[in-house]
């Protein structure tokens, strides 16, 4: 590679914006690293008029991406524009056009990411996207590198730092002790406010981010073809300010996680919903805006990642340790995928897995038609509370097969009209 590293930048939003300052904060440093110059060529925008939180010359800014993808002397396309179109074809092409390419793009990796690493391999460059997951924490690297001679038998992540920043932000309202009906809608708010959340939060709070992300730890972790279909996702939409009350008067904390594990039958696992999780778990101390990785393999046995991983300078981070990579090796081809095959995966209704259960009602002979069917399936009983809007009694249920419990479960909600709250435990 040339002595001068030229680059071609898709995006100059918050992560855009963190990876110009970081090249310039760190210029000298990153020459000392690699021994190289970076110079940015081009920097793709929708919107040349735009105010920018960084200062970008008028002369790099470009509405066409053929400018920024055909030119001949750009080494390095970096994509931090995000959604799926164009920044997928944007890829493509800069892959084609022989360029090294550098993603922070989840879903773009979730949806084609065998095809494009593919591609790249053909073409004899690059592909990473260490930020498409979790940011800074450079767990995606670990997978790959100082950990690849492990079999991985779980990952467990907090991957999205708004919806644990939601659920922070509901745990303190009901500490406080604001009303817990409305705690959920209070925290998005607050979120929204801060810039943790989009005016569109779906991506977030209903667990699709939490998906794509799944799909590209799991990928990298067990070798595997995960289809983003095989991944069950649950959101946090459902949970109450009172699912938070009671994690913490069960002394545990409530999050929404990514699982993907390794079944002793050797079917694969990957699932991401609201988890009740023990305080001796690794990830019980990932609060607020934060990110955490917690990984099982049967060499290092565990290892824990725990980081405020998002932002623009986090971000930025892994996209340029990145680019200090294709510095270094520009040629190195990591085994990212050629051996990856299609594997069986492990439906949810096929797991086994404890349970708590909040059952909510005015009716309280309803209530009592409940216990005895549910103390036969091994239930424990929490003391019964009575609310504005009924009596509440919250159960702790033993391992039990998802599908047969769920079923169970639709079956006494129909003869008792008792509405429940179910959450899973780690
Ligand atoms: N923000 C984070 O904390 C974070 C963390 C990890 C990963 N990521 C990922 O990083 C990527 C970028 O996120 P971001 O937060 O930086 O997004 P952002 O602030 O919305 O910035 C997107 C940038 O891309 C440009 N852009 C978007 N569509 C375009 C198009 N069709 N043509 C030309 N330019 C286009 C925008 O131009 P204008 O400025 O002119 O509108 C903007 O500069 C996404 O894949 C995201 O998932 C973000």
């Amino acid at each position: 590679m040339r002595k001068v590293v030229r680059l071609s930048i898709l995006g100059a939003g918050t992560v855009g914006g963190g990876v110009l300052t970081l090249l310039r904060e760190n210029a000298d440093l990153l020459e000392a690293q690699t021994g190289k110059r970076f110079e940015v060529r081009h920097v793709l925008v929708r919107d040349l008029s735009k105010p920018r939180a960084v200062a970008i010359p008028p002369k790099l800014l470009t509405t066409d991406p053929q400018r920024a993808l055909c030119d001949p002397k750009v080494d390095v396309v970096l994509e931090l524009m995000g959604g799926l179109e164009p920044a997928r074809s944007l890829i493509r092409d800069a892959l084609q056009a022989g360029k090294h390419v550098i993603t922070a793009n989840k879903l773009v990796m979730a949806v084609s990411g065998d095809e494009l690493i593919r591609l790249a391999q053909q073409r004899g460059v690059r592909l990473l996207y260490e930020a498409s997951v979790a940011g800074s924490l450079p767990i995606l690297n670990a997978l790959q590198g100082s950990l690849a001679g492990n079999r991985i038998s779980r990952v467990v992540g907090i991957v999205n730092s708004t919806t644990n920043f939601v659920l922070r932000e509901m745990e303190r309202a009901v500490d406080a002790g604001e009303p817990a009906e409305t705690a959920y809608d209070a925290a998005l708010r607050k979120a929204q406010e801060l810039g943790y959340a989009e005016a569109d939060p779906s991506s977030d709070v209903e667990g699709y981010d939490a998906q794509y992300k799944t799909a590209i730890l799991a990928r990298l972790a067990f070798l595997q073809y995960v289809p983003l279909e095989s991944i069950y996702r649950e959101g946090i939409t459902h949970l109450s300010g009172r699912d938070l009350l009671w994690a913490k008067r069960l002394n545990m904390g409530l999050k929404l996680l990514s699982i993907s594990e390794r079944l002793p039958d050797g079917r694969l696992c990957a699932r991401v919903h609201p988890t009740l999780i023990p305080r001796d778990c690794p990830l019980y101390v990932v609060r607020g805006a934060f990110s955490g990785v917690w990984l099982q393999g049967n060499g290092f046995q565990e290892m824990s990642f725990h980081g405020f991983g998002a932002g623009a300078r986090g971000t930025a981070s892994a996209v340029v340790g990145d680019l200090i990579e294709i510095a270094r090796h520009p040629r190195s081809l990591r085994i990212e995928d050629p051996s990856l095959r299609p594997g069986e995966t492990a439906p949810m209704e096929t797991l086994t897995m404890r349970y708590f259960v909040r059952l909510v009602t005015p009716d309280e002979n309803a209530l009592r038609a409940l216990r005895e069917p549910l103390q036969l399936l091994g239930a424990e009983f929490q003391p019964s509370e009575t609310l504005d809007n009924g009596v509440e009694q919250v159960v702790l249920m033993p391992p039990l097969n998802e599908g047969e419990f769920r079923a169970r479960l639709t079956a006494l909600r129909e003869q008792t009209g008792v509405a429940m709250q179910v959450i899973r435990l780690l």
